[in-house]
């Protein structure tokens, strides 16, 4: 990436990180167990920035509110027991929805419009590398602690897992708007929006549970978590997980230590 097309913030980590290289943040280990590391430049990187990470806790913080009220709406005892009230549940449920969707759009659009039109472009970007690392991942490589091929920033089980979101936020905007407007609309299609829209929450719970499993007991997932919440992760993380990324910050003598590829 060109100095040029960094946010400020992280082109003062990347030269620090990049003076650090030869002491502590080189050493996985020495990185790990040494809590002085987390001085801002010495041995970690810049992974999301403040509207980054904003724009995912509304993000996670609305789908929490809208699961809670949906299935609250949906199951035979709470709706029993809701009565009248189901009226005034649906339509904050709506509200919370649409507030999944647009708050953290709005979030990227004000604040941090490049890093979004970056980010796009990433999870577009499907490399030979990318689509190796998913066929091994999925055999089940990348569990059992196997190499796997370079990747960069977001590795492709990530890029994934952004598509899919982006596609079920759709989704669940089209179908909620269609069964806001249910009285108004033809049987068929509010009947079919409601099966659709049902589908996708079980889809999308199933794929937080998995997003959860991921971070809270892969030995990395920790070290993500503090990056979404602190913004950055371990200089040896990146190396070992999103070698392209680090190669990106630290330039080329990275490869004086080339990783395996498995035969695929
Ligand atoms: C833009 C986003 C969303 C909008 C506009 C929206 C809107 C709606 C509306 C209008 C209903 C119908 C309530 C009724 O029958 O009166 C509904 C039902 C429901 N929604 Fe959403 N929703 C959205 C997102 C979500 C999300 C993210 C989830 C779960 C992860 C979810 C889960 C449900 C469930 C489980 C039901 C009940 C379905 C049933 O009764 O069979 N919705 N939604
Ligand atoms: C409240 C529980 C949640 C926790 C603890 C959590 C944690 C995380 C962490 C640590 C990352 C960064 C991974 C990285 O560095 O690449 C991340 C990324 C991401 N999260 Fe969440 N998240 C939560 C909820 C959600 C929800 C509800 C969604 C959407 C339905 C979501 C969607 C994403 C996406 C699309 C990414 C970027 C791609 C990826 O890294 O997989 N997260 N999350």
């Amino acid at each position: 990436m060109p100095a040029s097309d960094r946010h400020p913030e992280e082109n003062g980590t990347t030269a620090q990180a990049a003076g650090a290289r030869a002491g502590a943040c080189t050493s996985p280990e020495t990185a790990r167990t040494a809590p002085s590391d987390a001085r801002p430049g010495s041995g970690f990187l810049l992974r999301f920035h403040l509207a980054e990470r904003l724009a995912h806790w509304l993000y996670a913080l609305f789908f929490l509110g809208a699961f809670l009220s949906g299935v609250l709406m949906w199951a035979p005892a709470t709706r029993e027991w809701m009565g009248g009230a189901r009226q005034t549940v649906s339509r904050y449920h709506a509200f919370v929805g649409l507030a999944m969707v647009l708050l953290p759009l709005l979030v990227m659009l004000v604040m941090d419009r490049h890093r979004l039109r970056q980010n796009l472009r990433e999870v577009d970007l499907w490399t030979g590398e990318d689509r190796r690392w998913l066929l091994l991942a999925l055999r089940g490589y990348s569990l059992r602690g196997k190499p796997m091929p370079a990747q960069g920033r977001f590795n492709a089980g990530q890029k994934l897992n952004v598509v899919l979101v982006t596609a079920m936020a759709v989704g669940f905007a089209a179908t909620g708007g269609i069964l806001m407007h249910k009285a108004s609309l033809p049987a068929w299609l509010v009947t079919r929006a409601l099966w659709l829209h049902g589908f996708l929450a079980v889809v999308a719970c199933a794929l937080f549970l998995g997003h959860l499993a991921h971070v809270f007991i892969t030995r990395h997932g920790r070290h993500y978590l503090k990056g979404m919440v602190t913004g950055r992760v371990p200089e040896w993380l990146a190396r070992e997980r999103h070698q392209r990324w680090w190669e990106q910050h630290l330039g080329a003598e990275v490869s004086e230590k080339p990783m395996k590829e498995p035969e695929v």
